[in-house]
């Protein structure tokens, strides 16, 4: 068992103000970078979309496949922001689809779509299909883009390079369905940025905490290289920042221990300090090495439960640690197993509140405006205080000026965005 005591390895994750400010600079030098061409860990991918006017309407399909459920969904947009009750069905990948052939995952999809269709009596007719695919794909037009790498343990084979429209359109073909007219692909942040500006236009910055993290807003469009015709009447368009992948970040040792046993090492090394998948194996690493050897199976679940834990004997924690193997626990032992996931926690907040916090000087750096972000994923919504944390690392980096950044929970964004950007994309075809 490592002898570092817990002190050290908590002052390690934490975060100062001094530091918020130096990731600030370096994530506005790589999204400066990525915009202008140049090398840098931010892929800042246009992606032809752009904030919506509240005033597209009609019925719309959406795909929206980014992790291992993927839902279905067709809904009405009435215009002035309102949106009709959507009918979903949601699905589950297997392993088949997950890591197999290109053909295993999207007939899958293909056929899931035809059942959907049936059910809802929309085989036959026309319909316009929004497809949030919520991995980093390098987009060349509004319905076309090639799939960059895999993300979030997914290794399905024959993807990568290749267009992910083309292949659900061909997937489709093969399974019979010839009604559906894809429109629009996006990624998750995008649709959850249009979902919430469909309501409120000062919404420009998309965000997911969820199993992966990434986040999108809007950028003008003189400040893209190599956009020549993007169609945009706004002269702005959204870019996928893709900051999952952002580098510049000080690693523990327990960091490099998360990174190593991923299926994508050296890859998405923000996203590693910050998503679902990745915030309960490091703190399980610093636990597993100083404390309590025996524990597997930690989750930012368990976090979540340990990190509410308000019992003065810290039972709630005990509880957990017993379930995932270590059968009895001082209170020193728990005491200690909070605090680090409060640190682990609290380090990926203020990771994101930095990020945003460039973000927002990019678009409007004296503060002038006010923003709203549009922020949904499971981290995010269920974590008890990664939001409050989020927020204090604003105010820490803006102060009073803090008060014009909204946070907003957007459930379901990246499947209502989608129905969203399919109907602006259609109009435009039309
Ligand atoms: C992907 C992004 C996605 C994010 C949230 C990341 O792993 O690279 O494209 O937006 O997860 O789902």
């Amino acid at each position: 068992m490592d002898k570092t005591p817990i002190d050290k390895i908590i002052k390690d994750l934490d975060i100062s103000a001094s530091e918020m400010r130096r990731l600030v600079k370096s994530f506005t030098s790589e999204m400066r970078r990525g915009l202008s061409g140049a090398r840098s860990s931010l892929k800042m991918i246009p992606t032809y979309a752009s904030q919506p006017t509240g005033e597209e309407t009609g019925e719309f399909i959406a795909l929206d496949l980014g992790g291992t459920n993927f839902r279905i969904l067709s809904l009405e947009l009435k215009g002035e922001g309102r949106i009709g009750k959507p009918a979903i069905m949601s699905f589950k990948l297997g392993q088949k689809e997950i890591s197999g052939g290109e053909n295993n995952l999207f007939d899958f999809i293909a056929s899931r779509l035809k059942l959907f269709l049936s059910k809802n009596d929309l085989l036959g007719a026309k319909h316009f299909l929004g497809f949030t695919f919520s991995f980093p794909v390098k987009q060349t037009g509004i319905a076309t883009g090639d799939l960059v790498c895999w993300t979030k343990g997914f290794s399905a084979k024959g993807v990568i390079g290749k267009d992910v429209v083309r292949l659900l359109n061909e997937a489709l073909i093969r399974c019979g369905v010839g009604n559906l007219n894809i429109s629009a692909m996006l990624n998750d942040t995008v649709g959850t940025l249009a979902a919430e500006s469909y309501e409120d236009r000062n919404c420009d910055i998309g965000v997911i905490i969820g199993t992966g993290t990434n986040a999108c807003y809007s950028e003008t469009l003189s400040n893209i290289s190599g956009i020549k015709n993007s169609g945009s009447a706004s002269g702005r368009m959204i870019i996928n920042i893709e900051w999952g992948n952002f580098d510049k970040l000080k690693k523990t040792r327990f960091d490099l221990e998360v990174d190593e046993m991923s299926s994508n090492p050296g890859e998405q090394i923000l996203e590693k300090m910050v998503s679902g998948m990745y915030l309960g194996q490091i703190a399980e690493s610093v636990i597993r090495q100083t404390i309590a050897s025996p524990i597997r199976g930690f989750t930012t679940e368990h976090m979540s439960r340990i990190e509410s834990d308000v019992s003065k004997d810290l039972s709630n924690t005990g509880r957990v640690l017993k379930s995932l193997g270590v059968k009895t626990s001082t209170l020193k032992v728990r005491a200690e197993v909070l605090s680090i996931c409060k640190a682990v926690s609290s380090r990926g907040a203020r990771i994101v509140a930095a990020c945003l916090g460039a973000i927002i000087l990019k678009m409007d750096p004296k503060i002038s405006s006010s923003h709203t972000i549009a922020i949904d994923g499971t981290v995010y919504e269920k974590h008890p205080t990664f939001a409050k944390n989020i927020r204090a690392g604003l105010k820490g980096l803006f102060g009073r000026k803090a008060s014009r950044v909204k946070l907003v929970l957007t459930k379901d964004g990246s499947g209502i965005g989608a129905a969203i950007t399919a109907a602006a994309a259609s109009n435009n075809r039309r």
